[in-house]
């Protein structure tokens, strides 16, 4: 049995999905069943939250693997904490942490990033005895998808990180990785870094999308304390909001210019560039009209 947490977000929908096409037993966790009640039947939906222990106790009850993804903000760390400790306690053999790329080796940006979220579990889970592997990946190409409202509304993208570039990665790249760390063994103790096979900036990204949708698209190069005050007032953590604007800055700076090799050396296939990821989601970017035109 494997238990799969934030089997509602990105990442964790489609690591129940591919486990799923595997034949594993599977537990997925959300703090609101209702939410996955269009899951595969087979599939044991539990009500758990990282903020009450005793309910991960009871999610880890004959769970041999756990896949652990905890949501972006300063909570990580003890989100990361309660459940290593559950899986310690439950007799659970290994876990997959989802981390974020700069890893336990990022001290030197000041705290910027969220690979300083990720560290305390990390190294957690390092000095747990359980089997553990850490995913370290790069900026999402599904993050793009904040970008659909501006996009479909003719309105250009809103740019913080000027002409920084990233390994943008296709979540569902560090999903297969993922299954493979879940399912064998070979690795196990390891920290993989997985990105995109290019590094990208937001203009590259605007211009592979305009590309895809065939009509032009635009950025606007957004200050970052003008950011800052328009994610505060959008209601977002304060924690993430000063992440996501030093960040940026060190995106900006050429600081996460970073493209590995390991999401071919664990898959065997080289990782899928931005344009595949644009292309199989372009529909997420057209307007209605564009949408029945399509549909015809
Ligand atoms: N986005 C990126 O570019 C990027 C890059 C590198 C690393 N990461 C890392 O990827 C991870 C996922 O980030 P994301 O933005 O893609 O989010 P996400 O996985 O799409 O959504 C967060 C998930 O966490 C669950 N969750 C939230 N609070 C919870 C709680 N108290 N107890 C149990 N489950 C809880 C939510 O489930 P329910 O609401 O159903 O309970 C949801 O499934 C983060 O750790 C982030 O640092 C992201």
């Amino acid at each position: 049995m494997i238990l799969v947490t934030g089997a509602t977000g990105t990442v964790g929908r489609e690591v129940l999905r591919l486990l799923a096409g595997r034949g594993v037993p599977l537990r997925a966790v959300t703090r609101d069943p209702a939410r996955l009640s269009s899951v595969k039947t087979d599939v044991e939906v539990v009500g758990a939250d990282f903020e009450a222990p005793e309910t991960l106790r009871d999610a880890v009850a004959g769970v041999e693997g756990v896949f652990l993804l905890t949501a972006p903000g300063a909570w990580v760390p003890e989100h990361d904490l309660a459940m290593i400790n559950a899986a310690r306690v439950g007799g659970v053999r290994k876990v997959v942490k989802l981390s974020a790329v700069g890893g336990r080796s990022s001290t030197d940006d000041g705290g910027t990033m969220p690979a300083h979220w990720h560290a305390p579990g990390e190294q957690a889970l390092a000095g747990s005895g359980l089997a553990w592997t850490a995913l370290r990946p790069s900026s999402f190409a599904s993050n793009a998808l904040r970008w659909a409202d501006a996009i479909q509304a003719g309105q250009p993208v809103p740019n913080m990180t000027g002409t920084g570039t990233q390994g943008v990665v296709d979540p569902r790249d560090v999903a297969e990785v993922a299954v493979e760390a879940l399912l064998g063994a070979e690795h196990d103790g390891m920290a993989l870094t997985l990105t995109g096979p290019d590094l990208v900036s937001v203009p590259d990204q605007v211009a592979l999308l305009s590309e895809v949708l065939a009509r032009p698209i635009s950025t606007v190069e957004i200050p970052l304390e003008a950011a800052r005050m328009q994610m505060l007032a959008s209601g977002l953590d304060p924690s993430v909001v000063d992440v996501a604007v030093r960040g940026s800055q060190l995106v900006r700076d050429g600081g996460n210019a970073v493209v590995t090799n390991d999401v071919h050396r664990v898959l065997g296939r080289p990782a899928r560039p931005f344009r595949t990821w644009a292309l199989d989601h372009r529909g997420a970017f057209l307007d209605t009209e564009e949408t029945a035109r399509a549909a015809r």
